[in-house]
């Protein structure tokens, strides 16, 4: 289900309706999260290609120290955002349509459902062991 298709159209951004966690499959999640794996750990707080994503619901942009995010990513997060979830939905679908010049060389995850389950799965990786 989805609100606001017109609010959407308007202002050219992806505002879908926003997963509720809760129905989100952390099983199926883990799988999607095979796709950013090469970059990204989410169970322990070490930095890869990418920054770890541990308690990445709802964590500041660009907040992990030490790891050197790109210009973009920085300015993206200069107010004070949070990689809350209707975000990340929207940076998921497509990273670079959000944050345009962001570094993170990922195409993105085409279907929503994934999205949803990877999203429940990264609020709580234990629910998928
Ligand atoms: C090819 C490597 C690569 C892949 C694959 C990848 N990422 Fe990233 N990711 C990065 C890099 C690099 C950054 C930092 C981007 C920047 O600074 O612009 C990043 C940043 C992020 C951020 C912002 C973190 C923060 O601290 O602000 C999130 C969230 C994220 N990635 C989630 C994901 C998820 C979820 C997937 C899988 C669906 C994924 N990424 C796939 C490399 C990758």
């Amino acid at each position: 289900m989805r609100f606001g298709v017109f609010a959407a159209v308007t202002v050219g951004f992806a505002v879908l309706a926003a997963p509720a966690l809760a129905e989100g499959d952390a099983k199926k999640g883990a799988k999607v999260f095979r796709k950013c794996k090469a970059c990204h750990v989410v169970e322990e707080e070490k930095n890869k290609v990418g920054p770890h994503l541990v308690g990445i619901i709802d964590r500041p942009v660009a907040s992990i120290e030490g790891f050197k995010y790109s210009k973009a990513m920085v300015e993206f997060g200069s107010d004070d955002k949070v990689w809350d979830v209707e975000t990340l939905t929207v940076y998921l679908k497509k990273p670079k349509d959000l944050v345009k010049k962001t570094s993170m060389a990922f195409a993105g995850v085409r279907k929503d459902a994934d999205i949803e389950n990877l999203l429940a799965y990264l609020q709580d990786p234990s629910a998928a062991d």
